[in-house]
């Protein structure tokens, strides 16, 4: 798919979470495979009013293109605006939320609130292409609900005001993150645009990255929590697509190793306490499914120094390594 000067056919890309899509995280997920990066969601009116906190969220490293900064908001002007900010950092991408379900952001018009207002959606669209020099997209949801479904219209709508991309996330607003995604609207809108098309929702295996692609006839698909719970899932549907197999199986010492990593590389950019702190989330996620988890991610928890918490992972390693090997069970997932 062509997305400015970004042309990556089958791209396999992270999708924008927040607390969780931070830099740190994209580095991992960049280093594994991943195609594009996006920020978690920057609220404009944040970076008009000029909030360092807000302004954070989009710094980003050279490593990690081609990458896209989302914004979100309701109001054109602070859209506009944030769109000027977002290209003053020189990003591949400026994406735009149109899909947020969370009730304090649809409330002010935002994320998939922009839903129940097209026209003010395409304005917003043509606003933030005005304001920046970058390719835009959009992430959007089917609809509001299943009796309001205007995907069609929608890409039709944003494809006209120039947007070079559009992720779909094939639920309702109204689903949430409930219920199956509906794939079966993605030929229908790739029929009615030219523009690449990404998928997302759901897609947590190299098979489901595959099925996709075959069934939908997708441009890309966007991966959220298939990547948190496995970070590998890029490289590894690269395998499977290319060669029917996946060859990379994480062992628990790759496992442990890549915690590290994402714990030092958390800690080289947030700082000792921010860094250990918000690497937190991402232990059950590293080392989910092996025994006595929960425990040592309490302990985990407790700890308050890097070196002891590398200690601990090691000595976890060695703990599982152990005791698979007495219960005689393999040692790759
Ligand atoms: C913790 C979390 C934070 C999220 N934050 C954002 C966000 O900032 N911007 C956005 O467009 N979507 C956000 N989403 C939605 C995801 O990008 C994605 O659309 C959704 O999780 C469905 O994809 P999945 O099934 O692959 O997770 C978030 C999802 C999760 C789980």
């Amino acid at each position: 798919m062509k997305i400015g000067t970004i042309d990556i056919a089958n791209a396999i890309v992270l999708a924008p979470m927040e607390d969780v899509s931070d830099l740190p995280f994209r580095l991992v997920c960049k280093r594994l495979g991943a195609d594009i990066l996006y920020t978690e969601f920057v609220n404009s009116e944040g970076l008009v009013r000029n909030s360092e906190k807000t302004k954070r969220k989009m710094i980003f490293s050279e490593e990690e293109r081609p990458f896209g900064i989302q914004i979100y908001g309701g109001e054109e002007s602070s859209m506009e605006g944030a769109a000027r900010m977002a290209d003053e950092m020189n990003p591949d991408i400026v994406d735009i939320n149109a899909g947020c379900w969370v009730k304090n952001v649809v409330l002010h018009g935002a994320g998939a609130g922009l839903l129940k207002d097209l026209p003010k959606m395409e304005r917003i669209v043509s606003s933030v292409i005005k304001a920046t020099n970058k390719p835009v997209t959009v992430k959007t949801r089917l609809g509001w609900d299943e009796n309001s479904i205007r995907i069609v219209d929608v890409a039709k709508m944003v494809e006209g005001a120039g947007a070079q991309a559009l992720t779909v996330h094939c639920r309702t607003r109204e689903q949430g993150h409930k219920g199956d995604p509906d794939y079966s609207w993605i030929p229908k809108i790739k029929e009615a645009v030219k523009i690449p098309i990404m998928v997302n929702g759901n897609i947590f295996t190299p098979e489901d990255v595959h099925r996709t692609f075959a069934e939908t006839g997708c441009d890309g698909v966007m991966v959220g929590r298939g990547a948190i719970e496995n970070p590998w899932i890029f490289k590894q549907a690269k395998e499977f697509m290319q060669t029917g197999q996946v060859q990379t199986h994480v062992t628990v010492e790759e496992r442990v190793r890549l915690c590290i990593e994402h714990l030092k590389l958390s800690v080289q950019y947030k700082g000792d306490r921010t860094g250990m702190f918000e690497m937190r989330k991402h232990y059950s996620g590293y080392l989910r499914g092996l025994p006595n988890v929960s425990k040592v991610r309490m302990e985990l928890m407790g700890l308050t120094d890097i070196e002891a918490i590398v200690n601990r992972l090691l000595l976890f390693k060695d703990e599982t390594l152990l005791l698979m090997e007495e219960k005689d069970v393999p040692a790759a997932v």
